[in-house]
């Protein structure tokens, strides 16, 4: 990351981040589904612009999804000669946001590139995205302002059903957190169940360290049921939390949902970047408000080292796949993709993990030939491991 990238975000830094994600995933998902599928459809039904400082759009999630899909476009026709069309369509409800999003579509669209723009709200085009879309594969962004009657699973379940579509929803934490401290309130209850359901009853109490990670699984869990729920080509869900501009907090997730392993772990990968992503632009906030305070750019302070926050080394997880001693088990992607998704964690952390249950002699990967220092599994490969002790 270039501090100059940084520009355009001055004060909204948490957006930087979410483009980031959104573009490294939009590229593998396009990349792999363009070598099988003659048609994408990439939907942002929130598309703004918004707070957007460039003249290009280039720091607003449609500009940055319009070049990503370009340079795929580009790509897969000079490397492996395949002739992809894309179908864009953004979706704005506010008429001088809407102006100046027509004048970028009218600039950006082609014969192989086709984009659309409807000036409309869109819980009243929900259906009609679904006719778009039909029966191919797409990708589709709710970054709304708000939440209430728009994330709601029932609300997205025209979309959510769909097996070829997966979508990517800004769970705005911020008013949420508000909302479930005033559910006393009747028409707050109301709001949030359909967002929760009724387990928001069994939630933790105002204060609890657990509350955020309970509500945001209890999310995660009603996306997938109005999905498909069970069996082994259930949909599943990830998340990935955006932190307040030199801060640790969580300002709002990012909740990804895929019907497919590799989803999960293309996204679980461009989490993990946009993680490291993140620290850096935490970094360069906290040193750009000490300049700003005291003119000396070169202070330094604890507050600024990296959280440890996504460094972990999960163990866990693997001694409840190997039980007991004696027992064997194949990791390939659907393996790793249902971890990813119990934990809501990166990949590099289940790594670790693993690599210390094996410097432990607790499991071992039977088909690793000698000592990594990194991954403890290559699950592309399928490799067996098996607990020792
Ligand atoms: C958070 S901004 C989108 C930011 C954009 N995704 C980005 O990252 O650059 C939300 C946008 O949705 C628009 N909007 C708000 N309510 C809407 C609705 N019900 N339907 C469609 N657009 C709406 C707002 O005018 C605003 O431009």
């Amino acid at each position: 990351m270039k501090q100059s990238d940084l520009v355009p975000y001055a004060g909204r830094e948490q957006g930087f981040v979410k483009h980031q994600l959104l573009s490294a995933y939009l590229q593998r998902f396009v990349m792999i589904l363009g070598q099988h599928c003659p048609r994408i459809v990439y939907v942002d039904a929130f598309a703004g612009p918004w707070e957007s400082a460039t003249d290009d759009y280039r720091d607003t999630s449609f500009g940055q999804a319009v070049r990503i899909m370009r340079a795929c476009q580009e790509q897969l026709e000079e490397k492996l000669h395949k002739r992809v069309r894309f179908d864009a369509l953004f979706i704005e409800k506010s008429p001088a946001a809407f102006a100046k999003l027509e004048v970028f579509v009218a600039n950006e669209k082609g014969p192989e590139f086709n984009i659309s723009a409807w000036h409309d709200d869109f819980q009243n085009c929900v259906t009609r995205i679904a006719d778009f879309i039909g029966s191919d594969f797409a990708f589709v962004l709710i970054d709304p302002l708000g939440w209430k009657g728009i994330i709601s699973p029932s609300a997205l379940a025209p979309l959510l059903k769909k097996r070829r579509v997966e979508v990517l929803i800004n769970y705005m934490w911020k008013f949420l957190s508000m909302a479930v401290g005033h559910q006393h309130e009747a028409a707050q209850l109301s709001n949030l169940k359909e967002i929760f359901g009724e387990g928001l009853a069994e939630a933790p109490l105002a204060g609890d360290p657990d509350r955020e990670c309970w509500l945001l699984n209890l999310y995660r869990k009603r996306l997938v049921e109005s999905s498909v729920a069970s069996g082994a080509e259930r949909t599943r869900s990830v998340s990935f939390p955006v932190q307040y501009p030199g801060s640790t907090t969580s300002k709002y997730f990012l909740v990804h949902v895929t019907h497919h392993d590799l989803g999960v772990i293309k996204f679980a990968e461009a989490s993990e970047k946009a993680h490291e992503t993140q620290q850096s632009v935490r970094f360069c906030v906290i040193q750009q408000r000490r300049e700003k305070k005291t003119g000396n750019g070169d202070l330094f302070s604890d507050q600024d080292a990296p959280s440890e926050a996504g460094q972990e080394a999960l163990e866990q997880p693997w001694l409840e796949l190997l039980p007991v001693a004696g027992c064997e088990m194949c990791i390939g992607q659907p393996e790793m993709a249902e971890m990813i998704e119990r934990n809501n964690c990166f990949i590099g952390e289940l790594q670790r993990g693993l690599l210390n249950l094996q410097k432990q002699g607790v499991i071992v990967n039977l088909d690793m030939k000698r000592a990594r220092s990194k991954n403890g599994v290559n699950f592309d490969k399928t490799e067996r491991l098996k607990r020792l002790v």
